[in-house]
């Protein structure tokens, strides 16, 4: 050790040689804080490795516990008991339990699942102020929700499922800037929904499922984040909730609600599952629901839904299950959800379709019940039904009259079906483009489903490094290990202890700060996770000898094996190029990281240095940006139009894509973009000259147009010209469907349509 060279090596004894009165302390403290926790939660046996000499912030993670540390302090503390663990015994008291968790002062995320916790919540829950996530499942937890919760105001996500709070759903939820997930799931909440859930302007997704909640539910319109809502298994009703076009997911069933659909429902085009399942819904089920664009679950059943289904009526590919059962539905079932296509799974007894099984109704029993709703005076709301009220009103009494009248409303409301179905052209795709729907509304959607698959990246959590470690993975920093240098210091390859690859990146650091000052970035970076992203696993700091500054970072990041984007379009990856559709793939990738850069994270990250050699593919083809703008290198200042630099720099990997070479100069962009532009202004299609020969004739053209275009758009001198991400994203994601369509694949997968090896 003593003869090791590497003055750093000396630093680092100096540094922990000051250190370790400090961070033992405040280790030891925690160290006592989580035995503390043990004896409370009557020393269940996953625990049983804690010791007073664990090092905490690195102990063995299991399904049970997981312990994160950010800069040796316990930010995050998960323990999760066996699904049906029984409440604690009489001794247990949850004042402690709090009390002793307040000796963890940087807490951001508490997740006590399933550990038999009884008790009311107590109110000294307001001095946890850094609290980011809490999620208390599962629990025994009584009582109202303390009105102290108000108090955490960096509260972002809340869950209290399967616990038995009572009382009202609080209205003072409106006070947490932050909150974006609220899930009150199975508990015993009672009365009206406040009104001032509709100022959470936050949210995206508001779960109160299985509670015994009545009344009407307030105006959501004003929440346009708001994309999950699950109010099922309670009393509310009549009127169907008020809520914004944006939703993805909507679940009503067991209800009281009643009256007919809105129609404004076809129009939720963003809508992956809607379930008004056993509630009291009449009128027309309106068909257009079966070919919105990302539609996969609808279940109508249990509901007197009326109306006449044709064999020829088209629905959505993406459609997984849908449920049509005990209604009062007439005609045939349509034949695209019958095909079995992808094992849809289809019910639809207790109708009065024409179908070969016995679970039908006679025609002449939905006729009759179909008449019995449509004179019901229940539903003023609908410009048909009520006319039909008014009009039977007038007539005053005379029932024969009504009779006739709501034949010849049924009558209509057939034609109409038929009309509309006629209308509605076969594939979704054409859908998209035809019906004009704001693309960066739909690349929205992809945007949640993203986000949602963040936690499954299989990236291991953020941690910090020893120098030591680093200096094992590296060899010492051997030479063998330099894999390069860039503008901002040197890369490192290394092998880590258990065998996994990093790249390590050393920066040099303006001289004068201590780590603290570089806290706010570390945490940015922390968060910088994203499939299309080289992530971060961690970092190091260097210290100086004299003054504790810090003099180097070390940034560790994951090894992305399979060359850049740039050797595997114009060299190929063991000789092979990729093909037009996997290099739309690894466009469609490495815009969503784009989107992700930009507004997936606060505060977003602007150029971003994108070339094709910034973008790494992984062993599956995934396109990962790796170059992005590091928030300790430079102040991330959105400038105006700060976002089209980097729509720009896109503009010209897509030229590469095209053209299949590298187009290192100004001069090299503006020539070939000037060249794609006169083909296709001449011969309304790009040169074959230009394009690379990998992509083949005439089966691309349409995608070629597409890809093409945005190129160009992209490259626009002016700024302001430049199309969006979510535009780009949206128009590629259309190359993809209008070449993979004609490839006579389908459409399926949810987060990548078009990952490489579906493509193949
Ligand atoms: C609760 O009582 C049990 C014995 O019934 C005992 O083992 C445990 O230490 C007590 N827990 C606390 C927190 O006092
Ligand atoms: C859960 O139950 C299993 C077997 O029933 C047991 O081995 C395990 O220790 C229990 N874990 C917890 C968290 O109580
Ligand atoms: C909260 O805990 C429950 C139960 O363990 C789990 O299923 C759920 O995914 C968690 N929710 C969040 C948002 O972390
Ligand atoms: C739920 O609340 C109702 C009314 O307050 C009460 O009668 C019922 O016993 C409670 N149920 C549970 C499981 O606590
Ligand atoms: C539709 O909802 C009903 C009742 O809410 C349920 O029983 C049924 O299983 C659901 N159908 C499908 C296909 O999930
Ligand atoms: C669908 O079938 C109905 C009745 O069989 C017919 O009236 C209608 O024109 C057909 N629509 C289309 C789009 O073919």
């Amino acid at each position: 050790m003593a003869t090791r060279s590497y003055p750093s090596k000396l630093i680092i004894l100096f540094i922990v040689f000051i250190l370790i009165p400090n961070s033992s302390q405040l280790q030891s403290s925690q160290a006592w804080a989580l035995l503390r926790i043990r004896r409370l939660l009557n020393y269940p046996p996953f625990l049983s490795s804690w010791n007073i000499y664990a090092d905490i912030c690195n102990m063995e993670q299991s399904p049970f516990v997981t312990i994160v540390c950010y800069e040796e302090s316990i930010a995050q503390l998960h323990i999760v008991g066996n699904e049906s663990s029984p409440p604690l015994p009489r001794n247990f008291s949850i004042n402690s339990l709090f009390t002793t968790l307040a000796g963890l002062p940087n807490l951001k995320v508490l997740s006590l699942r399933s550990l038999g916790l009884w008790g009311r919540l107590p109110a000294k829950i307001s001095r946890f102020s850094s609290l980011e996530i809490v999620n208390m499942s599962s629990n025994f937890l009584y009582g109202y929700i303390p009105h102290q919760v108000s108090f955490l105001k960096n509260l972002q996500t809340l869950v209290l499922d399967h616990n038995m709070f009572s009382g009202r759903v609080p209205n003072w939820l409106s006070s947490l800037p932050l909150l974006t997930f609220l899930s009150l799931k199975s508990n015993n909440l009672t009365g009206h929904l406040p009104h001032s859930l509709s100022e959470l302007k936050t949210l995206r997704v508001l779960i109160l499922s299985s509670n015994s909640l009545s009344g009407e539910v307030p105006d959501l319109r004003p929440l346009k984040n708001l994309q999950e809502l699950h109010l099922e298994d309670n009393s509310l009703g009549p009127q169907f909730p008020n809520v914004g076009h944006k939703l993805v997911s909507l679940t009503l069933q067991k209800n009281r609600f009643a009256g007919s659909l809105p129609s404004d429902v076809t129009s939720y085009y963003l809508l992956q599952q809607l379930d008004v399942s056993s509630n009291r819904f009449i009128g027309p089920f309106p068909p257009s629901l079966l070919t919105l664009p990302y539609v996969q679950y609808l279940n109508i059943s249990g509901n007197r839904f009326t109306g006449m289904l044709f064999q020829n009526m088209s629905c959505s590919d993406d459609l997984e299950s849908v449920d049509l059962s005990a209604n009062l539905l007439t005609g045939i079932i349509p034949a695209c959800l019958i095909s079995n296509y992808n094992n849809r799974v289809v019910l639809y007894s207790e109708n009065c379709l024409v179908t070969k099984d016995q679970s039908q109704h006679p025609y002449t029993y939905c006729q009759n019940q179909a008449l019995a709703v449509g004179i019901q005076p229940h539903k003023q709301k609908k410009a048909s039904a009520g006319k039909a009220i008014r009009l039977t009103s007038l007539i005053g009494g005379v029932i024969v009259g009504a009779i006739v009248i709501c034949l010849l409303i049924l009558v209509a409301i057939r034609r109409l079906n038929a009309k509309r179905a006629k209308e509605r052209p076969p594939r979704r795709l054409i859908e998209h483009a035809s019906y004009g729907y704001s693309s960066k509304l739909l690349a929205d959607a992809r945007y949640i489903s993203q986000t949602k698959k963040l936690g499954a990246l299989g990236v291991p959590a953020y941690r910090s490094f020893s120098l030591e470690e680093l200096e094992a993975a590296t060899d010492n920093f051997a030479t063998t290990a330099f894999m390069g240098e860039g503008s901002h210091g040197q890369l490192y390859k290394g092998m880590l202890k258990d065998g996994s690859l990093v790249v390590i990146r050393c920066l040099k650091l303006k001289s004068g700060h201590n780590s603290q000052n570089y806290n706010r970035h570390i945490e940015l970076i922390s968060k910088l996770r994203h499939r299309h992203l080289v992530c971060a696993l961690g970092h190091c700091f260097e210290y100086n000898t004299d003054d504790s500054t810090v003099n180097r970072l070390f940034l560790i990041f994951e090894y992305v094996p399979n060359g850049t984007l740039r050797s595997s379009i114009s060299e190929g990856v063991a000789g092979q190029k990729l093909t037009w559709s996997q290099r739309i793939a690894a466009a469609i990738g490495v815009a969503r990281g784009i989107q992700f850069l930009h507004s997936g994270i606060i505060p977003g990250l602007f150029a971003n240095d994108l070339k094709t050699t910034n973008i790494l593919l992984d062993p599956t083809l995934v396109a990962k940006i790796s170059s992005y703008n590091l928030p300790v290198l430079s102040e991330n200042v959105k400038t105006e139009h700060g976002d089209k630099v980097d729509i720009y720099d896109f503009g010209v990997i897509l030229l590469e894509i095209i053209s299949g070479r590298p187009i290192t100069s100004q001069c090299d962009v503006e020539m070939v973009k000037d060249e794609l532009h006169a083909s296709i202004t001449t011969d309304g299609a790009p040169g074959r000259s230009i394009v690379d020969p990998v992509v083949p004739r005439a089966s691309c053209d349409a995608s070629l147009k597409t890809v093409t275009d945005i190129c160009i758009g992209c490259l626009s001198m002016d700024p302001v010209e430049r199309p969006s991400i979510g535009d780009v994203l949206w128009n590629l994601q259309f190359a993809a469907q209008v070449e993979d369509g004609w490839r006579g694949n389908s459409i399926s997968s949810e987060e990548s349509p078009l990952s490489p090896s579906q493509a193949n």
